[in-house]
């Protein structure tokens, strides 16, 4: 069965070291609670929050993640972040493409296989986020955008590498974010919208990179996912975790959704 990744997505929420630390310590704690086999949890902290809470989280199961990653490793691009210094603070995780970077600050798929191919350089596990938008979907355009963001994102990366990949699948029109959907009705996928994309996802990794590695890279689904929702979401055989934003930013409300995803596992 394929492994199962729940990442909590702060973006920019959390603005306080001391606060990030508190909520990273609890959930940290809950899930020491639990067994979590081959199921792994991860947030997203902001930059300057990453080292302390690194720090809090150390021997604990919930694992660090960066947003984003220059794909350079050092020298003269201010405002990046390295990928050795999200190392430094802990990081085994980076979110890479998010469609925030994408549709707010121009990323492109070539800047994005860049990041991909050096956090996989650099042993960092690339939480590769594709997704269309209402737009593109209401166009017919929904395969042809998650397959062009793939193939371009992926490039080059060998089937070997690819284990360390996790793949997002976040349709924009449901993450919940206005400046990302300005005149549309912000709304989870249903589990038909969802599964439909993340099969026609999987077949495309099977096909791509072969039989053997294809099936066992996590596809997550984000996008509004909450504990209301994501029972019918995480019962579906191609969705393998979840990544999630607002409803990451307490234990209360994260927990469940990890709760659920063991739960599915163990079935
Ligand atoms: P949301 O964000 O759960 O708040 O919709 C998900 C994401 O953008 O990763």
């Amino acid at each position: 069965m394929t492994r199962y990744v729940i990442g909590g997505n702060w973006k920019l929420q959390i603005l306080k070291v001391e606060e990030a630390v508190s909520i990273a310590k609890n959930i940290a704690e809950a899930l020491d609670k639990l067994d979590l086999g081959t199921t792994e949890v991860f947030i997203a902290p902001s930059y300057t929050a990453l080292y302390a809470v690194g720090q809090a989280i150390k021997g604990t199961k919930l694992k660090l993640a960066g947003q984003n990653m220059y794909f350079r490793d050092r020298g003269a691009f201010t405002g990046e972040i390295s990928p050795d210094s999200l190392k430094d603070a802990g990081c085994e995780y980076v979110l890479i493409g998010h469609s925030e970077r994408r549709r707010i600050f121009g990323e492109t798929n070539a800047q994005i296989n860049q990041k991909v191919k050096k956090a996989l350089e650099k042993g960092l596990k690339p939480v590769l986020c594709i997704g269309e938008t209402a737009k593109e979907r209401a166009d017919g355009q929904m395969e042809t955008v998650n397959k062009e963001q793939l193939a371009e994102s992926l490039a080059d990366v060998e089937p070997e590498q690819l284990s360390k990949v996790v793949i997002a699948y976040e349709p924009v029109w449901a993450i919940n974010n206005p400046f990302l959907n300005p005149d549309v009705e912000i709304k989870t996928a249903t589990p038909e919208q969802a599964g439909a994309a993340h099969t026609f996802i999987r077949r495309w990794l099977v096909d791509t990179f072969g039989e053997t590695v294809g099936p066992q890279i996590p596809i997550q689904y984000g996008g509004s996912m909450k504990a209301g929702n994501c029972v019918d979401l995480l019962a579906l055989a191609e969705i393998n975790g979840g990544l999630i934003g607002g409803a990451s930013l307490s234990s209360e409300n994260f927990m469940p959704i990890i709760e659920a995803a063991l739960k599915e596992m163990k079935k």
